[in-house]
């Protein structure tokens, strides 16, 4: 295993750039906004309010995380991104429904001077959207030359010392990799012949990665989930990290499942139902786009259970998810969740989960937490696929030999050693035969 790199200081600002500026990017930017001037707690973003163990039980060390490692500053964010529709932050927020008016009115000079810049956009992968505030360009790869210059012109504009990409854009169709995502040379190619394997989200992928740019991938999308953007992220000392941010449902799924495991109890099904009302729903009503966040969010009980460990007690486990798009509801989703178990002797029993959430509250914290911990790694010199940010996804990326790693659990011991590892401390196992000796 290789050691972990000196990390450079978070001087200077941080440009964070969000193609996508919906209910979750205008959550995420407001909340920061009234975080920093005092008006808002940070309530579900562990990089602010969560603290980190150092030493023995006894040592009674556990800083906050954000005294431990050098976390850039909320005061040196600075906001911008892409959207098909040219409403400023301010109106996307009010049209997205999420935040109280005392809270919008609070934040309307900051939101309203946030204009997205244009989308590099293609009805094909978002079928039910239709914007016009779009990149024109003969071929893909044209587009993706000009997000490249859009990225350089924001950096140089704001004085930036240090860039992040994130996607909080819609759900694009399902894709699966192929050949044309295989290599780098493959992928200009395809993007020069406007091959349909190239999906807008890979476009601002290809142009962050190969300009030194940190790259995160919100959505379900294949995006970044490609040998071609993998490659280069190493060869351009990037780190990247996906897919698709692990909130409501499949959140409850990953801390309720573990422990259904771990006392060795049995599962016959697990049967999921939503109701959303927001734009995320009505894009997700394309059969197209359903299948993407559908393959994402199947994933975590299977990986979670291991059905070839433990054939008797999850070997045959209906599991089904539904996604139901019923305006009235706005972002605040209800999940339901049937889910039948059985104990000693086979004996069945039932579990109802039903979460009132509120999709883009939760997803914020993991914006501003994604954004934070991409900015550390890359100073530390990490690139590539960032395993340790498990914890923020439904379905995350890892290297192709391995299985990802769903337990949220385990995810977070993951995560906090990583932070340890990085500052050169022990690692904690949990053993603790020392205080016995
Ligand atoms: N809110 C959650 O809990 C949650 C959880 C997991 C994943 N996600 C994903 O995060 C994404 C954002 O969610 P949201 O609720 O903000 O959706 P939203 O519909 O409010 O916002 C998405 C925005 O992306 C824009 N967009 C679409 N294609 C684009 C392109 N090619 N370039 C730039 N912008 C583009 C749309 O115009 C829209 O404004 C979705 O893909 C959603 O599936 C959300």
């Amino acid at each position: 295993m290789h050691k972990p790199g000196k990390i450079r200081a978070p001087k200077g600002k941080l440009g964070v750039l969000l193609p996508g500026m919906g209910a979750v990017s205008t959550t995420f930017m407001a909340g920061v906004e009234l975080v920093r001037s005092g008006k808002a707690t940070p309530v579900g973003s562990l990089t602010q309010m969560g603290t980190i163990r150092l030493g023995k039980r006894t040592d009674n060390q556990s800083p906050l995380i954000r005294d431990f490692v050098a976390l850039a500053k909320l005061d040196d964010l600075v906001f911008g991104g892409w959207d098909p529709f040219p409403e400023n932050a301010y109106a996307a927020a009010a049209k997205a429904g999420v935040l109280e008016p005392h809270h919008l009115k609070a934040v309307k000079p900051f939101l309203s001077k946030i204009r997205p810049m244009t989308a590099a956009f293609d009805r094909e992968y978002v079928k039910l959207l239709d914007g016009k505030h779009v990149k024109k360009g003969k071929t893909k790869y044209d587009l993706a030359l000009q997000i490249k210059a859009d990225i350089a012109n924001f950096r140089k504009k704001h004085n930036l010392a240090r860039l992040i990409v994130l996607w909080c854009g819609s759900t694009e169709i399902y894709l699966t990799p192929e050949k044309v995502h295989s290599t780098p040379e493959r992928f200009v190619e395809a993007m020069k012949s406007n091959h349909p394997g190239i999906a807008p989200s890979m476009l601002y992928a290809w142009a962050a990665v190969t300009s030194g740019v940190p790259f995160g991938n919100g959505a379900p999308n294949l995006t970044v989930d490609i040998p071609a953007i993998q490659q280069l992220a190493l060869e351009n000392g990037v780190p990247i990290a996906g897919k698709d941010f692990k909130t409501g449902q499949t959140l409850m799924k990953t801390i309720l499942a573990p422990g259904l495991k771990a006392r060795m109890l049995g599962l016959n099904g697990w049967f999921s139902t939503n109701i959303l009302g927001n734009r995320d729903g009505e894009v997700l009503e394309d059969p197209g786009s359903f299948k993407t966040k559908e393959e994402s969010k199947l994933g975590a009980l299977e990986y979670i259970l291991q059905p070839h460990l433990y054939p008797k007690l999850y070997g045959t486990i209906h599991h089904k998810v539904r996604i139901n798009y019923y305006p009235p509801r706005g972002d605040n989703k209800e999940g339901w969740d049937n889910i039948d178990i059985f104990g000693w002797l086979g004996y069945p029993m039932q579990i109802k989960v039903d979460f009132l959430c509120r999709d883009s509250i939760l997803a914020a914290p993991i914006v501003l937490d994604l954004v934070l911990f991409l900015d550390l790694a890359h100073r530390a010199g990490m690139r590539g696929i960032q395993e340790w940010l498990s914890f923020y996804f439904k379905s995350p990326m890892c290297a192709p030999e391995l299985y990802p790693e769903h337990d949220l659990f385990i995810q977070l011991m993951k995560l906090k050693n990583t932070l340890r590892w990085m500052m050169g401390k022990d690692l904690i196992t949990h053993l603790g035969q020392e205080y016995y000796d």
